[in-house]
């Protein structure tokens, strides 16, 4: 593809005059919204809507009055058309790794006499971590299984399969229905971890009945650095499954300040200290860069970006290796290429203002996130990464030297 025609893809794209809603610096290309979302040009006005105003003039008045106390739940309700649940089986709350850590117990907690949390190796650290701490205890214990084997390993044992459904590295999409139905054939729940699926592929919870989910509220969801995450528990489920983190603002009747914890009824028993009221509010203005924006088209248009970085990287650079799934409906919205010296490389292309990120040992990680990336942005990037490989520059010590890429 030339250069003119990729503007022509955006000058024909109904979706281009949504990167109006962010406020992007000039001169970088931003390939890494699957990692960190872009500043929305409403967030810093609604910050200081909630600071100056809310805080500053409202005092503590503003957790009735500006709706602060409402903010987990009101948040949330906009999160769940993004995911396929229903506005009451969702809540914002904590960071994904403490709620996985709330889900996974809850769910060991309603399979007694089960013991195995099943996964896969090379899931997301904190997914890991999480799980292997819970097992520290003794009582229950990790099982791993590649994912081509992961059905296999589901057995009686099991209480809860926990999956991250867009692998963060290679982006590879499990099928998230058939693998909630194997685990709930064998007995056990399921638990998505959705942080780098909500608000870049479809997802439909629903549809699939799923069990559980968590996921981020700072990558596709635009809600900012350390944003807080959100939590889904079926309805079906939500009156048999508690909190182990049994804090006050996930009871009953927490103004009432009694001496025993009874779980509030609805999904905000999976609250557990008082609501990060700066971080809800930037995530809320995260999420109206989704308002009046068809989803169906918001996700052809990032596989399309996709697609065309493949095409041009393949054609273009052949020192690197596609990492993804090549198929559209097996991967989610971003894309590895392997390359030895990966992360010289991606130091070098970020110096150039091509921001993606580096997964080691060897990949070079491409966010597209079509509210705001331009197909000629995609051109251009694989066109710097081109000539950046075959000049050799990224072979210097500079970008050699080892510290944090992003
Ligand atoms: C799949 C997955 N889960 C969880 C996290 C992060 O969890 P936390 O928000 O607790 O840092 C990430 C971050 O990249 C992730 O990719």
């Amino acid at each position: 593809m030339t250069r003119d025609e990729a503007r022509a893809l955006d000058a024909a794209d109904p979706l281009r005059r949504l990167r109006e809603r962010f406020a992007l610096p000039e001169g970088v290309i931003y390939l890494d919204g699957n990692s960190l979302g872009a500043l929305p040009r409403a967030t810093p006005a609604r910050m200081a809507e909630t600071v100056e105003r809310e805080w500053g003039e409202g005092l503590i008045r503003s957790w009735n009055d500006a709706g602060w106390i409402d903010a987990p739940t009101r948040v949330a309700a906009k999160i769940a058309p993004l995911i396929g649940a229903k506005p009451d089986e969702v809540v914002v709350a904590d960071s994904t790794s403490v709620n996985l850590y709330k889900l996974l117990m809850a769910a060991l907690a309603a399979r007694p006499g089960r013991r195995v949390i099943v996964t896969e190796p090379g899931n997301f650290p904190t997914d890991l971590y999480m799980a292997q701490g819970i097992a520290a205890g003794g009582q229950v214990e990790v099982r791993t299984a590649p994912r081509d084997r992961i059905i296999e390993a589901i057995d009686e044992t099991v209480a809860v399969v926990m999956l991250t459904h867009v692998h963060y590295r290679t982006a590879e999409m499990f099928d998230m229905a058939a693998v909630t139905t194997a685990a709930q054939g064998a007995g056990a729940l399921m638990l998505w971890d959705l942080s780098h699926s909500a608000g870049a592929v479809p997802v439909d919870l629903g549809a699939a009945n799923a069990d559980l989910a968590v996921g981020c509220g700072y990558k596709y969801l635009n809600g900012g650095p350390g944003a807080p995450a959100f939590l889904y528990v079926a309805e079906r489920h939500q009156a048999l499954l508690t909190s182990p983190l049994t804090g006050w603002m996930g009871h009953a009747a927490p103004f009432e300040f009694g001496d025993d914890y009874a779980p509030c009824p609805t999904m905000r028993r999976w609250l557990c200290g008082t609501p990060p009221i700066l971080g809800l509010a930037a995530l809320e203005a995260g999420l109206a860069t989704f308002d009046g924006v068809d989803p169906t088209a918001l996700y052809a248009k990032g596989q399309a970006l996709a697609d065309l970085f493949v095409a041009e990287v393949e054609a273009k650079c052949p020192g690197l290796t596609l990492a993804s799934p090549r198929e559209r409906t097996q991967r989610g919205s971003h894309i590895s290429f392997a390359h030895t010296d990966g992360f010289p490389v991606m130091a070098a292309l970020i110096a150039r203002g091509v921001i993606g990120d580096f997964r080691g040992p060897d990949l070079l990680r491409f966010g597209f996130t079509p509210l705001y990336t331009s197909f000629e942005e995609v051109w251009r990037a694989a066109d710097i990464l081109a000539d950046l490989l075959a000049s050799g520059a990224w072979d210097d010590e500079r970008y050699r030297a080892r510290g944090k890429v992003t």
